[in-house]
C-alpha cells in the first residue's frame, strides 16, 4: 500500500474528474440506501477523495462522515462537510456503529491483494450495524480495456502541467496510473496507482470468507443484474445471519 497516493494529484482532482456525472451517482447511492429499514440513517463514505458525491448526499442521510487515506484530497472538500476522518479502510478508527458504509469510483481496486480486500471487508464488519449495507462499486477489465486509450493524456490545469499514462496488464490484472505533474518553478512530482481487476467470481470468492453475503450485484448505475463482461459492478452486502 503506497501511502502517498493521492497527495499531489488532489490539486488536480476535480479537473482529472470534471466530466463525472456525481449528481447522477449519487442519486444512485440515494437509491441503494433505501434497502435499510431504519429511518435514520448514519452513514460513513470510504475513500470520499474530495467529497465530490458527499456533496450531494450530505442532507439526505441523517448523519455522514467522510473518510479518505489522504489527508490531501479530504482537504479539498466544500465547506458543508463538516465530518471528515482521514484513515486507512484497513484500520477503521470508528467506535461508532453506521447502518450504511459506502465507498465510489474504482476505490476498492486500490486493494491489490485477496488478503487485503478480505482485511477490509472486515474492518467494514466491525463497524456496520447488523441489519445495515455495505455497497461498493469495482472496475472490471471492460472498463479498463474501454478506457485505457483515453487514460493516456497531457494538460494544463491553473497553471499545473501533468501527463498521465495509463496501462493495464492482462497477464496480472493490475492497471497501472502513473502521473507526472509539474507544478512550475522546477518541482516535479510523480505518483503512480496500481489497482487491481479482480474476476467477477474472484469478488464471490472473497466475500464468501466474509462475514458478509451478496444482497445484490448490479450494472452499476443500473438496477439489473451484473454478470462477468460488466464494466463497472455495484455490489450491496449484507451481514451473514
Ligand atoms: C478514484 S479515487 C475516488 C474518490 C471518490 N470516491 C470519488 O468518487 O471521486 C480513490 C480514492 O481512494 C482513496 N484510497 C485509496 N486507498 C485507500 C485506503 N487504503 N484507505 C482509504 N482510502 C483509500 C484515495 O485516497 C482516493 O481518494
Amino acid at each position: 500500500m503506497n501511502e502517498n497516493i493521492y497527495s499531489n494529484i488532489s490539486d488536480l482532482y476535480s479537473h482529472l474528474m470534471r466530466f463525472i456525472d456525481y449528481k447522477k451517482w449519487a442519486n444512485y447511492i440515494y437509491k441503494i440506501s433505501k434497502e435499510i429499514k431504519d429511518k435514520n440513517i448514519f452513514s460513513l463514505e470510504l475513500a470520499s477523495g474530495n467529497c465530490a458525491l458527499a456533496n450531494y448526499l450530505v442532507d439526505k442521510f441523517y448523519f455522514y462522515v467522510v473518510s479518505d487515506l489522504s489527508s490531501n484530497m479530504l482537504v479539498k472538500a466544500s465547506a458543508k462537510i463538516k465530518n471528515k476522518v482521514s484513515c486507512n479502510f484497513l484500520a477503521l478508527p470508528f467506535k461508532k456503529k453506521f447502518n450504511f458504509v459506502f465507498s465510489c469510483f474504482d476505490s476498492v481496486n486500490y486493494l491489490t491483494n485477496k488478503k487485503e480486500f478480505l482485511k477490509m471487508l472486515d474492518e467494514v464488519a466491525n463497524i456496520l450495524d447488523e441489519n445495515g449495507i455495505f455497497t461498493f462499486d469495482a472496475s472490471m477489465e471492460n472498463n479498463s480495456l474501454k478506457y485505457q486509450k483515453y487514460l493516456n493524456r497531457k494538460g494544463d490545469y491553473k497553471g499545473i502541467k501533468y501527463e498521465q499514462i495509463s496501462r493495464y496488464s492482462l497477464k496480472n490484472r493490475i492497471h497501472k496510473n502513473k502521473f507526472i505533474i509539474d507544478f512550475g518553478n522546477g518541482v516535479i512530482k510523480e505518483e503512480t496507482h496500481y489497482q487491481k481487476i479482480y474476476r467477477f467470481e474472484d469478488y464471490f470468492e472473497m466475500i464468501s470468507h466474509s462475514k458478509f453475503s451478496v444482497l445484490k450485484c448490479y450494472e452499476a448505475f443500473s438496477f439489473t443484474n451484473a454478470n462477468a463482461n460488466s464494466e463497472r459492478i455495484q455490489f450491496v452486502l449484507k451481514k451473514r445471519n
